[in-house]
């Protein structure tokens, strides 16, 4: 004892002098539980699930293990399985029959996602919150988020109409929830106006905010068939290097009428998720999105990572950085594991 450094700087009545000691309370698996100061729960998680045509039909996605191309009979049975897990939501996107350079499908009554969500509803009512992801990438030919021009701009106003009667469409088929993800300035005001003209002022939206152009959508985009056919998103989607231009963007989009905002991707940009926190008083969202979700199955399949582990503690650092809502395609598995 007498050996001890720490001794030596401990003097009895002057307990300021005393020296730190953050190791108590990581000693047992009990005391790191109570002395946690983040914890990540089902209820922050919304599972994103791919619908398409077909029937019986589950084709897994083969750079997303695990994530499932799924026909509407067999998202019903993953909705079914998601909610007996206690997650909360699941966010809808749809691969549909036919393309076409207005990308029509995305608002058709009985389009793909129309489908799901009317059968959702029935089947599960209100025990699962149903997300729409509201945009046209998944249903142009071009594979753009807008209207193409001839040029091959993406004009931003004609695309608000068909985004706005997309919303519609899904709020009448059952959402509880659009989700704009387009980028288009004003998509939110053209959304909020358009349901609350339909009827729908209780369809809540939740703006992909600070969305930006990624390099981590790449699985999704094949998940979703949704690549652009030409050019890239850097028109619309967020430069990856500007926070300041994401706090605006979130502020935005409240004063448009969000409900809540989201930032994506997550794992990179705890900053911005900090920063919105910060700066809104709606619920933030964070998406960890196909890419991270890639990673990190790629490096554990190959036994250099305990992808579990890894996973959560990735989760766990975005709910640290501020966000209420985290949506993951590990929701499912990490709660089937009971990991959460
Ligand atoms: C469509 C959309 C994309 C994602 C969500 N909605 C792809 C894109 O913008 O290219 C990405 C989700 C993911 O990678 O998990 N606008
Ligand atoms: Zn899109």
């Amino acid at each position: 004892m007498g050996t001890s450094p720490l001794k030596a700087m401990t003097a009895p009545n002057q307990p300021f002098d005393l020296p730190p000691r953050p190791r108590r309370l990581r000693r047992t698996a009990a005391l790191r539980r109570l002395a946690a100061e983040t914890r990540l729960t089902r209820d922050d998680l919304i599972q994103p699930l791919f619908v398409c045509p077909g029937q019986a039909v589950r084709r897994e996605v083969a750079s997303m293990p695990g994530i499932f191309n799924l026909s509407v009979d067999q998202l019903v049975d993953e909705a079914k399985a998601v909610r007996d897990l206690g997650i909360p939501g699941i966010i809808l996107f749809g691969i549909p029959e036919a393309k076409d350079p207005e990308g029509t499908q995305s608002r058709s009554p009985d389009g793909i996602i129309q489908r799901a969500l009317a059968a959702l509803r029935d089947e599960v009512g209100d025990e699962l919150v149903l997300i729409a992801d509201t945009c046209l990438c998944e249903y142009t030919d071009h594979g753009h988020c807008g209207h193409a021009t001839e040029s091959g701009e993406i004009d931003n106003d004609r695309s608000l109409e068909m985004l706005a009667e997309t919303a519609v469409s899904q709020a009448r088929a059952g959402a509880d929830i659009v989700a704009p993800s387009a980028m288009m300035d004003g998509q939110v005001r053209a959304i909020r106006s358009a349901l609350d003209a339909a009827g729908f002022t209780q369809t809540a939206i939740l703006a992909y905010s600070a969305k930006q152009a990624s390099a981590l959508y790449g699985p999704f985009r094949e998940a979703a068939q949704g690549a652009p056919q030409f050019g890239d998103r850097k028109s619309y989607q967020m430069n990856p290097a500007n926070a300041r231009e994401a706090v605006r963007e979130a502020r935005l989009d409240v004063a448009e009428g969000a409900d809540a905002v989201m930032v994506k991707p997550a794992l990179a940009n705890g900053d911005l998720i900090r920063a919105i926190r910060e700066e809104v008083d709606v619920p933030v969202a964070a998406y960890s999105v196909s890419g991270e979700y890639a990673m990190v199955k790629a490096a554990a399949a190959k036994g250099w990572i305990d992808g579990d582990a890894a996973a959560l503690e990735i989760l766990l650092g975005i709910k640290r950085a501020g966000a209420d809502m985290i949506l993951t395609y590990f929701a499912k598995e990490l709660a089937a594991q009971r990991r959460i």
